[in-house]
Formats: C-alpha cells, structure tokens, sequence
C-alpha cells in the first residue's frame, strides 16, 4: 500500500472516495456546510432524515455526481468530540477502510483537517490513521487458492489531505510510525495465524532469524542439546512429549550505549497447545495454534522497535515447545527441576505455559534486566475474568504496571490489573516438591501469575495474560478474525512513552 501526503483542498480533490470525519453534534463544519451547499442540501436532509449524526464507526455515502470531482464521499462518524482518543480515530479509519473494500475500491483519500482532535498531535494523528488504515486491510489469504477474485482487492494507494504544505513533514512523521508499527502488528497476526502443522517451534527460530536479519537484531537460537546442557528442565518436559523439539529463541536489539541494562520481554510460544497427557477437549481446540502470541507480540515488538530506531535496548526471549499427548509426554504427578533448580509438580500437563516460563524469567537474569514483561497466552480463567475487552496485567512492581495500564489506553490495547496478594501463593503449594504447576479453581489467572512471580524475584516484573485477547473471534474495525497481534502496539507505546 502506498501512502501519498498532499496539500489540497478536499472537495476540489478528484479521487475514488473521499472519506470526511465528522463529530456527532458538530455537523455544522465550514467543510460539512460547504459540501451540503455543492451536493445542493444532501447532507442536511440526511441528517434531519437521522441517516447520520456521525454517531461513532457510522458511515454516510454521498455520490456529488458532477458537483464534485471526488465519485464518493464517505463520511465517518467520530463520535462526540469530548473523550476522543487515538483509538477512536483508529476505530474510525479502521471501519471507513472497511467499507471502502467491501466497494471493491482500491484508492481512497482521506481529508486529515477532519479528523483533527483537541490534544492530539498531529503526528498522533497520522500515526493512528495509519495503523487504522493497514491493520484494517490486513488479511491472511496465504493458503486460499480459490475463488480469489471474490475477494476485496487490495489497497493500493491512500492519499491524505492537508492544509498548509508545513502540516507535510509531521505528518509524514506519524504515518511512517504507524506504519512501523502495524508491520510488527501484521507479523504476528501472520504467525499466530500459521497452521499448527507448518508452525513448530523451529519454524519459529526460522522466522526470527529472518526478520532479525531484516532489521538488525542479534538472534541467538538454542536446541533441544543445549537446552539440555543448560538446565531447562522445565521446558524440557513439556517439549517431549511433541516430536517436534524445542527453541529457545534469543533476541537482541540495541538502540542505545552498550551497557544500558536492557528491557526484557518474554513471549510464550507453545505452537499448539493439545493439553499433553491432560488432554483438552475437542472442541475450539484448533484454536490453540494461537498458543505462542506471547512470542509473537515479542518477535513483531523488536521488530517494530528496530525499525523505529528506538533508543533502548531490548532483549527477546521466546521459548517455542508444543504440548502434545503421547508416549513419552510428562504425566500428571511428574516432578521437573527448573533452570532455577526450584522443582516442580506437575499436576496437571494442560498447565504447561508456566513451565516453560518459569524457564524464561531465570534464563533472563544474566542479561541484569531494568525491567521484565512477559506476555502469554495462560489461562482460559482470563477470559472468564475480563470477557475479550481487556488484558490482565498483574506484577510485583506497582510502577510498572501503571505505565503499561497508560500505553493501554492509547494503544487502544486495555489492560486490567488483577491483585498478586502473597496469599495466593498458598494455592500453590506441594507436598513433594517446591511448588506445583496448578492452584485449584479459584482465582486461576492470579494464581498463574502467582506461579510465575517466584521465578520473577529478581527484578521489576509484569506479567500480561493476553488470553482474553490474543484472538479474535467475531472481527472488529481494524481487527480481522484470527490472531490479532495484541501486544506490540502496547509494548511499542511504553517503550515510547518512558
Ligand atoms: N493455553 C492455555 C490457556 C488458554 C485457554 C488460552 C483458552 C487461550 C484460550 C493454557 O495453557 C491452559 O491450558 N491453561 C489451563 C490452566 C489450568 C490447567 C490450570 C486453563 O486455563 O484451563
Ligand atoms: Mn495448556
Ligand atoms: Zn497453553
């Protein structure tokens, strides 16, 4: 898709759709009133007729005939101008691209000036318009090889309209920006989307290599002998069951001083998620291929950070396993040595995100992290808790948690903290070995995180519980159905805002 910034005045502007913000109870703009006089009072008798009152994502489509050069007008609502954030822009941008496909168009212009917003930068706003416009567009057609030509064809190009010509170089600005960062979005929408059967764990490696390569990120891969050379008995169980053997993958991105403590971001990255010996039930289970968008939110975030040329230095860890059923996969009451040498019972194999976790959070203590941040998919409870609306965060450092609950509310990925009250650790507590992988029924996704916090000591630490969100079901504005690469943008957000 190609992005075209110009400074024209909208409705001399000759395009496929010209796509009009407008705030609801602020329909009176010397845009909107100049637009009603040259389609000779259209809009004013839509709006009396209450077709539109530009209610939030509400869409308007205008024909000018030969009143105006444009063919269409698209007008989008934006919802009352009070409370509007970027989102809402996203939200907007994301549903008017939406309708523009499913016109079969293939060029559209947006007129910037409209969707302006008391507080918002002009570059947040360019920033928000991309994201809006190449997250709604994203699809994953990959294994379709028929009956493509019902589908939507592709943007091609999208043109943004500003006022003065100095508007031109912030604008710019915030549109690469966007753009950076849905790359990394659409990176991990792809993996989460891949198939169990292409997706193992050394798929994974290969793909991190690949995109670290591309962005000049250090990727260090370690197999199954080496992780065995090293300890990761944890890891190592839930791995054996699959014949396919595990990663561990490593990345490194450094966009400050060499020896700036780096930030840590952990990603689960069980490819698919059968339950092991405790096997899930049939039903939605071709779902858990979905089970490593922790990983993915970690590999899309340093790649949208590389390319953003982020002054920070970042560390990914990705433990890639899959959890299947089978001769020689662990048993419930089976007992695991941690890298940490903490043993571990097993009680129930399905509980399996933990383990490799618990792995991870000591694997990243030699690169003295400032701050750790796991992202995984752990606990059905999750959903149970928040519905699909929001994330869990959850952490032993209150500081921490409200910067990401901050880069949640603009990143439009919302996070809602849920207590990790020492008492919670009681749950987990064995008879045979140090601790045990499972807490009872109550408070599941607290006492998941509860688990991981012992291995998470050492430093400043947040744990993300993006099971409610890493998938979407039903399709949202500038959410295809499928994995939704919850986490970047986020990640991405607090890593600017710090
Ligand atoms: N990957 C699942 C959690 C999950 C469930 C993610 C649904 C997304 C949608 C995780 O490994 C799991 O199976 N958790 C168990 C834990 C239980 C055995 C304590 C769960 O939530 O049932
Ligand atoms: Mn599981
Ligand atoms: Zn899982």
């Amino acid at each position: 898709m190609e992005f075209i910034v110009k400074k024209a005045p909208p409705l001399q502007h000759k395009t496929a759709c010209l796509v009009l913000g407008a705030f609801e109870g602020k329909l009176k703009t010397p845009l909107l009133k100049e637009l009603d006089q040259a389609l000779g009072g259209t809009l004013a008798m839509a709006t009396k007729n209450q077709e539109f009152s530009a209610k939030h994502r509400e869409t308007l489509l205008l024909h000018p005939g030969k009143a105006l050069p444009a063919e269409r007008i698209l007008l989008i609502g934006l919802g009352k101008e009070k409370g509007a954030g970027q989102d809402r822009i996203r939200q907007a941008v994301g549903a008017a691209i939406g309708f523009i496909q499913a016109k079969k168009l293939t060029e559209a212009t947006f007129d910037l000036g409209s969707f302006a917003l008391k507080g918002l930068s002009l570059e947040a706003l360019s920033q928000a318009i991309g994201e809006g416009t190449e997250l709604a567009a994203y699809r994953f057609d990959r294994y379709l090889t028929e009956n493509l030509e019902d589908l939507p064809p592709q943007l091609s190009q999208v043109r943004l309209l500003i006022e003065k010509q100095n508007q031109a170089k912030e604008t710019e600005l915030g549109l690469a920006h966007g753009r950076a960062i849905s790359r990394g979005v659409m990176l991990a929408r792809d993996l989460v989307n891949e198939p169990g059967n292409t997706k193992s764990p050394e798929f994974l490696a290969e793909q991190a290599r690949q995109v670290a390569a591309e962005a000049g990120i250090k990727c260090t891969i370690l197999d199954q002998q080496e992780l065995q050379d090293q300890g990761f008995g944890a890891m190592l169980g839930v791995a054996q069951g699959s014949v396919r053997p595990p990663r561990l993958i490593v990345l490194e991105y450094s966009g400050e001083n060499g020896d700036a403590r780096p930030i840590a971001l952990i990603g689960k990255g069980v490819v698919f998620d059968a339950g092991g010996i405790s096997l899930k039930p049939a039903e939605k289970m071709d779902e858990m291929k979905m089970d490593m968008a922790g990983g993915a939110a970690v590999l899309g975030a340093l790649f949208s950070a590389a390319l953003l040329k982020l002054p920070v230095n970042l560390v990914g860890i990705i433990p890639a396993v899959e959890n299947m059923p089978s001769g020689s996969a662990i048993r419930p009451g089976d007992i695991l040595t941690s890298l940490s040498g903490r043993t571990i019972e097993v009680l129930n194999t399905d509980a399996e995100g933990r383990l490799i976790l618990a792995d991870a959070l000591t694997y990243a203590k030699r690169f003295e992290p400032r701050v750790v941040i796991d992202l995984a998919t752990l606990t059905g409870a999750c959903i149970i808790a928040l519905g699909h609306h929001a994330t869990a965060v959850l952490g032993n450092h209150d500081g921490l948690i409200r910067q990401l609950i901050k880069a949640g509310e603009s990143s439009g990925e919302r996070l809602w903290q849920l207590p990790l009250w020492d008492d919670y650790a009681a749950q987990l507590k064995s008879e045979v070995a140090d601790i045990k992988n499972i807490g009872g029924r109550p408070a599941g996704t607290i006492t998941a995180a509860a688990f991981l916090k012992k291995f998470a000591q050492d430093y400043t630490w947040a744990h993300l519980d993006i099971a409610s969100t890493a998938w979407e079901d039903k399709g949202r504005p500038y959410i295809a159905k499928g994995g939704t690469g919850v986490g970047v943008r986020l990640l991405i957000q607090y890593l600017r805002q710090r």
